[in-house]
């Protein structure tokens, strides 16, 4: 549905100053249907990507395509109809204040010259699609944060797009508000198919909705792939954002291992683990864990204590054996300096 090619993006340096690369040799594709989070720091990237996605912002070099149609090389009349496969949803919906949330979600109809009773029969739809129904003559300042967030994703559907990019659209929200607003976005796309990018600084979210994810870091793609994959690949740095370990408590008197686990091992459990810990000489007991089930799969992070029986931290060599044991298993086991 979406493909990026060598996307590269170069701002002039502010004051003349050096350039500043705000996309560097992106290449990435996006299946129909998908909903695809954009993660990374603030100054990533992402939101550059999504304009250069829009067509509002052209690329140094490299090439964007949406739907068979590459968006980069458009102008004018050609971009405009590109446009309208797009729908957009922002942290702030940027509503009209002086209208109504009917008249905001008929805003982009109107600017696409739709005849008036199509609009008024569209807009009746949208409301009720996105669970505003008795709200439609509210002006924006009588609405909600979430109710705000729903105009605006209305406004983004207005014109049918196969494809909704959101910036941030839940960052302003409460975390039941944000709940619900990724529940619509989830829903819209089962039901209508709709590919959607979702950029977001919360991996909450990222673990709530999203399919695949990428990250971006100065503006580089440095790891894509499923949730599951990213989120078992324990040598990837999505996977530590995704399932975050707490520091190893000190005094413990164990030597103390980080294990993570994913889809491709058969110790699929803790106790799995810890059993397996202790068929290898070693005693261990758990200091600390995050499970998360992702596509119905566990991938986990848990720091086990090992102790040999007679209760001391087990030997260099009792250690080594075990960590051996462990990537055998495709367990990724690592010491952490607890003393
Ligand atoms: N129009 C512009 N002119 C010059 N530099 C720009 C322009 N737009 C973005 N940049 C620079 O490009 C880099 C990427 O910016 P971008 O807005 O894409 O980051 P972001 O990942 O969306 O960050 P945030 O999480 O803060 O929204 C930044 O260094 C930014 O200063
Ligand atoms: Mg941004």
């Amino acid at each position: 549905m979406i493909t990026l090619e060598n996307l590269t993006k170069v701002f002039p340096g502010p004051g003349g100053g050096a350039d500043v690369v705000a996309l560097d040799d992106i290449s990435l594709h996006i299946e129909p249907g998908e909903i695809h989070g954009i993660v990374g720091r603030s100054g990533a990237g992402k939101s550059t990507l999504i304009r250069c996605l829009t067509g509002l912002e052209k690329p140094t070099s490299g090439s964007v395509t949406i739907g068979g149609t590459a968006v980069s090389g458009l102008e004018g009349k050609q971009l405009r109809a590109a446009r309208r496969k797009i729908g957009m949803v922002f942290q702030h919906a940027n509503l009209l204040d002086s209208r109504t949330a009917a008249q905001n979600i008929a805003h982009p109809l109107q600017i696409a010259g739709t005849p008036k009773a199509e609009i008024k029969r569209r807009v009746a739809e949208l409301v009720k699609l996105v669970g505003l129904e008795g709200r439609e003559d509210n002006y924006p300042a009588q609405l909600s944060g979430g109710q705000i967030q729903r105009v605006g994703i209305a406004r983004g559907l207005a014109v049918n797009p196969e494809v909704l990019l959101c910036d941030e659209p839940t960052s302003a929200l409460d975390p039941g508000t944000t709940r619900q607003i990724l529940d619509l976005i989830r829903s819209l796309r089962d039901r209508f198919g709709i590919t959607v990018i979702f950029i977001t600084h919360e991996m909450a979210v990222v673990r709530e909705i999203c399919d695949h994810v990428s990250l971006l870091e100065h503006g580089q793609l440095v790891q894509t792939g499923s949730l599951l994959e990213v989120a078992s690949d324990p040598s990837g740095r999505l996977a530590q954002e995704l399932i975050p370990l707490p520091p190893a408590p000190t005094g413990l008197n164990a030597r103390v291992v980080n294990l993570d686990y994913g889809d491709s091992t058969s110790l699929r459990t803790t106790e799995d683990l810890i059993a397996f810990a202790n068929t290898h000489g070693a005693e261990a007991s758990l200091v600390a864990g995050t499970i998360e089930t992702i596509s119905g799969v566990q991938v986990g992070r848990i720091q086990l204590a090992l102790r040999n029986s007679s209760g001391r931290p087990v030997s260099d060599e009792g250690l080594a054996g075990f960590i051996a044991a462990c990537e055998a298993e495709d367990v990724l086991a690592e010491e952490v300096d607890a003393r």
